[in-house]
């Protein structure tokens, strides 16, 4: 049960995210982000591998515009949204790093 877990592991509520949008995250001194896609979430650690910053450039947007793709508000590096893995821009063929976590009674936790 959510409740009898320490604060720390529950990183926000399902409904926190929007159907087809993202949500960043500062979480235990690490910045992440979350996107929502057909009901599904994902989960990356906050740093593009073209150089290791934060991808959004405004806040909670971490897709293109058809938001069909997570983009790199930096030089624009397009990846996929189910695997992390870029496929095109200055890191094509690398990928994001993903964060292991479950659903508890809604929330997303984080798996440590
Ligand atoms: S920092 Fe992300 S594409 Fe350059």
């Amino acid at each position: 049960m959510t409740a009898n877990l320490p604060d720390k592991t529950r990183l926000c509520s399902l409904a926190d995210i929007p159907e087809g949008g993202s949500k960043g995250f500062n979480y235990d001194g690490r910045k992440l982000f979350a996107v929502k896609q057909r009901g599904k979430i994902y989960l990356y650690q906050n740093s593009c591998p073209h150089l290791g910053i934060p991808l959004e450039w405004v806040e909670d947007q971490f897709l293109d515009s058809s938001g069909c793709m997570i983009q790199c508000a930096n030089h624009g590096a397009l990846f996929v949204i189910e695997t992390g893995k870029c496929v095109a821009g200055p890191c094509n063929g690398r990928a994001l790093i993903p964060l292991n976590f479950h659903i508890d009674d809604g929330n997303i936790v984080i798996s440590t």
